[in-house]
């Protein structure tokens, strides 16, 4: 337990499904006053999870749409509650979800820098101090008072990338997003995640690119409908993965 970063128990994470498909507000009404019951399934994103990662490692996840690797960072990241089972973390978590989660699409970029960072614990004051920096990191100076509906995805990743990293956090947890970066930006970020992780930062990285894998973990889960299938070094699963 000493030196763990992040351990889950048992996770369970369940979804209502709907079953059928309930065309109107109205219908469902009627169905509800004639006691017709609306008909759901539960699915399970995540099942019976459980594993630990060591302070200052740097994991990957991969496996298929819908394994349930981005359930799993929400749920490690605490932005969706396990159904079962506990998440222990030790330490300040950055998350970069998915593109645009923690973002207004009607702000600014520069508000979005208070927005996001207010999310990951930091006070106006501390931003302010700290908005140069991260808009310069960005690259988007030029458009950074512009609503970010108005911006390309990569865009939008790059700020994210920005404000979540400016700070060395214990725990950086990226879904995916880096993908949408030019190379130039796939650069200075991968070289970000390498300084930080040697410096002692746990990281953990969805990715379903092998090489951003590669590159920059030592050990990978491989996830399969809401199971850990696998977990080892990076080039066993890797080649497992893919054959
Ligand atoms: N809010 C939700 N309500 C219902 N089902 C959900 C919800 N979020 C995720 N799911 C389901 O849980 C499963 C896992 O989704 P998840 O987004 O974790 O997959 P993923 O491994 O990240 O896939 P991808 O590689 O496509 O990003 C999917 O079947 C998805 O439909
Ligand atoms: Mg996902």
């Amino acid at each position: 337990m000493e030196n763990t970063a992040i351990q889950l128990n048992d996770v369970t994470v369940r979804f209502r499904i709907p079953h059928e498909k309930i065309p109107t507000l109205q219908e469902y009404a009627i169905r509800w006053l004639k006691r017709r019951s609306v008909s759901f399934s539960d699915f399970n994103a995540l099942n019976n999870v459980s594993f630990s990662i060591k302070q200052g490692a740097t994991v990957g996840i991969i496996g298929a749409n819908g394994a349930g690797k981005s359930t799993l960072l929400k749920v490690i990241s605490r932005v969706i509650r396990p159904t079962y089972g506990r998440v222990f973390l030790r330490g300040r978590i950055a998350p970069l979800l998915e593109l645009g989660a923690g973002f207004d699409y009607e702000m600014t970029g520069r508000e979005n820098i208070f927005l996001n960072g207010a999310v990951l614990g930091f006070n106006r004051k501390d931003i302010a101090s700290r908005l140069d920096r991260i808009v310069e990191f960005s690259g988007i100076s030029e458009f950074i008072d512009a609503p970010i509906r108005t911006y390309s995805s990569g865009m939008v990743a790059r700020l994210g990338f920005a404000v979540a990293t400016d700070v060395q956090p214990d725990i950086l947890v990226i879904d995916e997003i880096l993908s949408v970066g030019d190379v130039e930006f796939q650069k200075k970020s991968a070289q970000r995640i390498l300084q930080y992780s040697n410096n002692g930062s746990t990281i953990l990285v969805v990715s379903h690119n092998p090489s951003a894998i590669k590159q920059l973990c030592n050990d990978v889960i491989w996830l399969q409908h809401g199971l850990i299938k696998m977990r080892g070094s990076v080039d066993d699963i890797i080649n497992y993965y893919s054959s």
